[in-house]
């Protein structure tokens, strides 16, 4: 890899300062200075140094952020403002993107990553991999919905997965868990209900629930444990898979 890349990867300077800290002399890679940016580095085995300061080289980095509403649940947009720029500079040169869509007025969970191949694996339909939610209806839900969401709803394209449904006293207000990821799924089931979402906040995600410290907009790093949690969230969904 080459090591303004790998600088830029760790969050620890654009590519133009890497050039300029390799023709200052400021970067060593195993002690040995190196002039230019474009140099190869392995980043498993070389130490990188920046002012004689080790780079910690981390090979992916995994955040959970509390999305608030007026967010869109990507990278870039045209009009409105992005998740990925609720981080930090350093974390947004590195690349990180949502795993998973919520709606611009949808909150709470969010985890956002580069490491594409586990977030591949938590999204796949096959792989069965839990969403919780809380809500609230503008009209009660009707008699025997707990069931119906259990069954299946029928949707435009398909009938869905069998989602479980808690409602309040009052029915209108409740939590349910999604083993996928349609297109405004909630809010189209409950229209389908009769009734529409007017609050909708994501709880969980692959066995993760949102830190309740974080307000709108905050995040954090996951721990180490968290980040097992996850893949073993989708290496469950593999076994369902290949079963
Ligand atoms: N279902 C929806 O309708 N919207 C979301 O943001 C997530 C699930």
């Amino acid at each position: 890899m080459r090591l303004d890349k790998f600088l830029t990867g760790c969050g620890v300077c654009s590519r133009k300062d890497a050039a300029r800290l390799a023709s200052r002399g400021a970067l060593t890679v195993n002690g040995v200075a190196v002039k230019r940016a474009d140099a190869a580095v392995s980043p498993e085995t070389d130490t990188v140094c920046v002012n004689g300061e080790p780079v910690c080289y981390e090979p992916f980095v995994y955040v959970m952020l509390n999305k608030p509403a007026g967010y869109i649940s990507a990278t870039e947009d045209g009009n409105f403002p992005v998740v990925t720029s609720l981080l930090p500079e350093q974390l947004q040169r590195r690349g990180l993107f949502p795993a998973g869509r919520l709606d611009k007025d949808t909150l709470g969970f969010m985890l956002l990553t580069d490491d594409g191949a586990l977030a591949h694996l938590l999204l796949s339909p096959k792989r069965h991999v839990e969403k919780a939610y809380a809500f609230s209806l503008s009209l009660p839900l009707k008699a025997g919905a707990e069931a119906r969401f259990l069954s299946g709803i029928p949707l435009k394209e398909g009938v869905t997965k069998s989602a479980r449904l808690t409602l309040s006293a009052d029915r209108l207000s409740g939590e349910i868990v999604l083993t996928e990821g349609r297109y405004h799924q909630i809010k189209r089931m409950m229209q389908h209900e009769g009734s529409e979402v007017i609050y909708l906040e994501r709880l969980s995600f692959g066995g993760l629930t949102l830190d309740p410290t974080l307000a709108r907009g905050e995040w954090r790093r996951l721990t180490e444990e968290e980040i097992n949690t996850l893949r073993q969230a989708a290496k469950q969904g593999k076994t369902e898979e290949t079963q």
